[in-house]
């Protein structure tokens, strides 16, 4: 059987980082006769400067052929001044909403080897281990109406719409408890009920859900709480459902919590389980072209992309074996580094995990 890697490595750290995960990827390949073939093609601002737009026809039409796709980053200074549709995130987004990739899988597993790296306690974060379930192509981000608008005082307005439908909110509810009934079975929804009708909407929804999943033990939170929780005691969440922009935030802050944003990979599905697999943290301008950043966030999404769009589990967790012992051996890329440990480029770590292999 041979399937369709798409590789997008993107901008800023992103070729660095892709590189080295496309290097683990080509030995497991080899080791566990995969059967995967590779190509590339440009998105975000890469894009941008070869063909003046962050998402090329060429480049979709690959991504709507690939069994998956493995991205890096998009964004940078450079193209901070377009305006808004011609934004390199403009790249991302759409490859979410046109291969409708409604379900962002973000994991926190805090590494033990690591615990002394995250800016909490030790007895704060160890052990830690959360899943956060981020709607991805509705909410805010893609609402519409939205704009600037000139007003009838002569003042512009910004405005966006926060709006979702049951069946959205439903289908990503599904996706987030039969998370939960793989793992502890607990979900916590994360919303803005007190304040937002699209939220109280989303509880109604999640609250409905229960009659499917009376095994799952269902909470709510509103979000302000949630993102306190999330640092005063991390370990009482297992699974986090949640809208796309609240998803946004809490990932982020979800991710400092291991120690790196560097370490965390993420999986983002459609209802047929293609997948795109990119890690949670973004380009990097300002450590661009130096070889210091941590290839492991995407190498671990590399993992990701084996196991739920390739059902190659022992791939998949080969490679997730081969980073813990790296870690074991000490070694850290400059976002890790921490007393007692030895710091290593971006190419050294891949090296390391490919050796490990
Ligand atoms: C993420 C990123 C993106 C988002 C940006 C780059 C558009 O922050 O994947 O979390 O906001 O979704
Ligand atoms: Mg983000």
């Amino acid at each position: 059987m041979s399937r369709n890697i798409l590789l997008l490595p993107g901008d800023g750290i992103g070729p660095e980082i892709v590189a080295e995960a496309e290097r683990v990827l080509a030995r497991v390949n080899d080791r566990f006769s995969l059967g995967l073939n590779f190509d590339q093609a440009l998105v975000g601002g890469a894009a941008l400067d070869a063909c003046d737009t962050p998402l090329p026809e060429d480049t979709l039409a690959k991504a709507r052929q690939a069994d998956a796709i493995l991205l890096g980053a998009v964004g940078g200074p450079k193209w901070d001044a377009l305006p808004m549709a011609k934004r390199p995130e403009k790249g991302l987004l759409g490859l979410r909403s046109s291969l409708e990739l409604f379900a962002n899988l973000r994991p926190a597993i805090l590494y033990p080897q690591l615990a002394s790296a995250s800016s909490l306690k030790p007895d704060v974060v160890s052990g830690l281990d959360i899943l956060i379930v981020r709607e991805l192509t509705g909410g805010i981000y893609f609402g519409q109406p939205r704009g600037v608008r000139h007003l009838e005082n002569g003042e512009r307005q910004g405005y966006n719409t926060y709006a979702y439908t049951e069946s959205e909110i439903r289908r990503i509810g599904r996706v987030a408890f039969e998370a939960a009934r793989q793992r502890n079975g607990k979900l916590c929804s994360v919303d803005k009920a007190n304040v937002l009708e699209v939220t109280v909407l989303w509880r109604e929804v999640m609250e409905d859900l229960t009659r499917e999943y009376p095994d799952v033990a269902l909470s709510h939170m509103y979000v302000d709480n949630a993102a306190m929780q999330l640092v005063r005691a991390p370990k009482q969440f297992d699974v986090i459902v949640t809208g796309n922009m609240f998803g946004d935030i809490l990932s982020d802050e979800a991710a400092m919590l291991t120690g790196s944003i560097g370490m965390l990979p993420s999986a983002s599905l459609n209802s047929q389980k293609q997948g795109m697999y990119e890690p949670c943290h973004g380009s990097a301008p300002d450590i661009a072209g130096q070889g210091i950043a941590n290839p492991l966030a995407t190498i671990l999404s590399a993992a990701m992309m084996l196991r739920y769009s390739l059902g190659e589990e022992e791939a998949a967790n080969a490679i997730e074996a081969a980073v813990s012992q790296v870690l074991d051996q000490g070694l850290r890329t400059a976002d890790i580094l921490s007393e007692g440990t030895r710091k290593v480029s971006t190419r050294e770590m891949g090296e390391a995990v490919l050796a490990a292999l």
